[in-house]
Formats: C-alpha cells, sequence, structure tokens
C-alpha cells in the first residue's frame, strides 16, 4: 500500500533539514517495502511574498487527503512571524486537530551537554497541548500608537481539551517509567491553570498505576537543569509545552536534535511531523543545520504509519552517528556539517 506524504520544507534551515530527512526515508523505506509517495508544496514565507499567502485558499482542504506531513520550518525575516505562523504551521495544527505535541529529548552517548546530564540519564518526552491554552487569536490591542496603549490576549482551558491531553500522557507514561509530571503555575495564574489542575487531578484516578506529581512551571525549568533524569512524561500547557521542550533540548545537547510529533489520535486527519528548532536565519543557506531533528521527526512518521522496525533503524542510525565526532554539527561542538551527517546516517542504515 502507497502512503502518501505531504512534504513543506517551509523557509531557512527548514529547506536543507527536510531534504535530509527525505534521503534518510528513501534510504531505509525500501529495504522494509514500504512505499511512501511524496508531493512537495512551497508553501512558506517565499510564496508569501510572491502571493500574499503563506498558503493557498484551499490549503488545508489539500492535506486533507494525506497519511501525513513532513513540514521544515516556517518564519523568515520580513514577514512578522504572527503572519507566518498563523498563516501556515498554526492553522494545520488546528484544522486537524493535531492536539498532541509529542516531543522526546534523550542523551545520546558522546554527545557532549552543556549541564550534568549524564549519556543515557535522560529520556523523557514533553507532551505539550497542542492547539488550545496560551495561543489564541482572542484578544485585542487598543490605542495604537499611544501612551495609553493596551494589549490583551485570553487563554483558552477547555475541560475536554485537558482531559484529553492528559488522557495521553498518563497513557503514554504507564507504557514508560510510569510516572507523569503536569507542568502548572496555579499559584500564580487565578483561573486558567487552577482548572487545569483539577482536571489533571480527576483523569489521574483512571491511571492508578501511575506515580505523578504536579511542578510549578518555575521549579520545574530548574529540576529540568538540575536533575533531567528524574524525568519521564511532562504534560504541559500549549506555551509551557512550548518552552520546555527547547529546554529539555538543550539539556540533551542541542535543539537541532530534538523531534515532534503533532498527533491527532483519533487518527481522523493527517498527523504532521517536525523537528522542535525553527528555520535559523543566523545559519540558513550555509549546508551547516543540524539534521538529526529532521530525521528523528521522520522516524516518528514511520512509527505513525505502522512500520516500527524501520523508525527504530533510524533511531539506531542517528546513535551511531551522533557517537562519532566526525559526524556532529557545530550546535554540538563538531565541525561535520549537514551533508556529512546524512552520508553517516545513510552508511549506518
Ligand atoms: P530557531 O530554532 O530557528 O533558532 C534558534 C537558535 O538555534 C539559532 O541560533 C539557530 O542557529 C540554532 N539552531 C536551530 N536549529 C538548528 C539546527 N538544526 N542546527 C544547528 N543549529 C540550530 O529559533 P528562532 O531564532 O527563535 O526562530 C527563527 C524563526 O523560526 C522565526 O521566524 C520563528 O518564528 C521560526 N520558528 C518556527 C518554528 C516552526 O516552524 N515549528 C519553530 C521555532 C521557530
Ligand atoms: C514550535 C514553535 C512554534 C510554537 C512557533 C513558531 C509558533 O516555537 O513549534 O515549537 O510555538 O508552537
Ligand atoms: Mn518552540
Amino acid at each position: 500500500m502507497v502512503q502518501r506524504i505531504a512534504v513543506i520544507p517551509g523557509d531557512g534551515i527548514g529547506i536543507e533539514v527536510t531534504a535530509a530527512a527525505r534521503t534518510v526515508l528513501d534510504a531505509v523505506t525500501a529495504g522494509h517495502g514500504i512505499e511512501l509517495a511524496y508531493d512537495e508544496f512551497d508553501w512558506s514565507c517565499r510564496r508569501y511574498a510572491r502571493d500574499g499567502a503563506m498558503m493557498p485558499a484551499d490549503g488545508i482542504e489539500q492535506l486533507r487527503a494525506y497519511d501525513a506531513i513532513l513540514l521544515g520550518a516556517v518564519g523568515w525575516p520580513g514577514v512578522p512571524d504572527h503572519v507566518s505562523l498563523w498563516g501556515l504551521l498554526i492553522p494545520i495544527r488546528r484544522a486537524f486537530r493535531q492536539y498532541v505535541n509529542l516531543r522526546p529529548a534523550r542523551v545520546f552517548a558522546g554527545v557532549p551537554g552543556p549541564l550534568r546530564a549524564e549519556p543515557g540519564s535522560v529520556d523523557l518526552v514533553v507532551i505539550r497541548e497542542n492547539v488550545e491554552g496560551e495561543y489564541s487569536e482572542i484578544g485585542g490591542r487598543l490605542n495604537r500608537g499611544f501612551p495609553d496603549e493596551v494589549a490583551v490576549q485570553e487563554s483558552i482551558f477547555t475541560r475536554a481539551g485537558v482531559s484529553r491531553i492528559a488522557d495521553y500522557a498518563f497513557e503514554l507514561a504507564r507504557g514508560r517509567r510510569a510516572y507523569l509530571t503536569s507542568a502548572t503555575k496555579s499559584n500564580g495564574i487565578v483561573h486558567t491553570l487552577p482548572f487545569w489542575d483539577e482536571v489533571v487531578a480527576s483523569r489521574a484516578e483512571r491511571f492508578p498505576d501511575v506515580r505523578w506529581d504536579s511542578e510549578h512551571i518555575d521549579a520545574l525549568a530548574a529540576k529540568l537543569v538540575l536533575e533531567p533524569g528524574r524525568f519521564d512524561v511532562i504534560v504541559a500547557s500549549n506555551l509551557f509545552g512550548d518552552i520546555l521542550s527547547d529546554l529539555a533540548a538543550a539539556v540533551a545537547g542541542s535543539i537541532g536534535i530534538a523531534p515532534s510529533a503533532n498527533l491527532d489520535p483519533t487518527r481522523t486527519y493527517p498527523s504532521m511531523f517536525e523537528p522542535v528548532h525553527g528555520s535559523a536565519p543566523d545559519i540558513a543557506g550555509r549546508g551547516v543545520a543540524n539534521p538529526v531533528g529532521a530525521v528523528w521527526s521522520a522516524a516518528l512518521l514511520l512509527e505513525h504509519l505502522g512500520h516500527p522496525a524501520a523508525a527504530a533503524r533510524i533511531v539506531t542510525a542517528i546513535e551511531a552517528t551522533l557517537a562519532n565526532p566526525a559526524s556532529r554539527t557545530r550546535d554540538l561542538h563538531g565541525t561535520a556539517d549537514t551533508a556529512t551527517v546524512v552520508d553517516a546516517l545513510v552508511a549506518a542504515l
């Protein structure tokens, strides 16, 4: 059976790392009898400059029939980030009810980390609520340019939304080390996060076999630095999960290796796979981006499409590649360029 993949390289290093991910996918799929058919879409800030929109008016409709979406990164200087992101990335997450943003972080053998994390000591997953919370279009700006200018931003937390992300996280923890941490800020935020806490506590009753606790986001950030090996699954709201996933990635060595899966667990709609990092204008076009985050995201895509053996082979190839200093990029204190890493990954396969 041919599975159809929509590829949206996007902007900056998104283009470079998506090409790398496709090369690795091609190298692994043949040997496993997996048939993937790709269609590439040029939806990006370049398209915005040309046509005045990040994607066509029927863009979401075009994507609906695909089995999965592989995305690079969105955003480029000259187009305000709220325009590029709300014109492409965020509408896909929302239209396709990709309410789980799954972001694993691991310290791989040999990879130098900035902190106390020993290789193998950190193996955690941030489960980020991906369609509600602090990311909302509700609010407004008044009196633009005047001294009494005001900006107001509303957060949306629903019982259904918090329940389903908590359930997903508890279920995932059950299959791992059976330990869940819920990120909160109920000591400083009056309405939404006390509600988050109540809903998470009520869902916990269904998972008596999973140990869980709740940590304020400030203290949790500190503990992720001081004792990252303590964590297994962390469930967090949209904004907290965004921040924690870059933090966890940095603890594990670099945001350049961090993958993510934007999942519709009901499988009604296509899910989307993308590295955690952005378009990195500071290094784009030079062929030096770390492709591992995108390649690992491609492994998550294969797993989602029912190919766990092929996915595991990619992860093993990543382990072998990162263990060799000669195939580490500059963000990991190496000197390898993107192509060298891709060659090493393909050789390891
Ligand atoms: P960024 O992730 O693009 O870059 C942050 C830093 O990390 C930069 O110094 C960059 O060089 C480095 N870096 C990131 N990925 C790397 C890789 N694979 N290899 C080596 N180094 C890497 O974050 P930013 O600078 O805040 O954002 C740049 C643009 O990307 C903005 O327009 C932002 O909105 C967008 N963005 C998009 C996504 C997405 O599409 N999912 C995610 C984050 C940021
Ligand atoms: C991410 C990114 C996006 C987010 C931005 C670019 C809107 O930081 O995927 O982590 O906050 O979701
Ligand atoms: Mn982010």
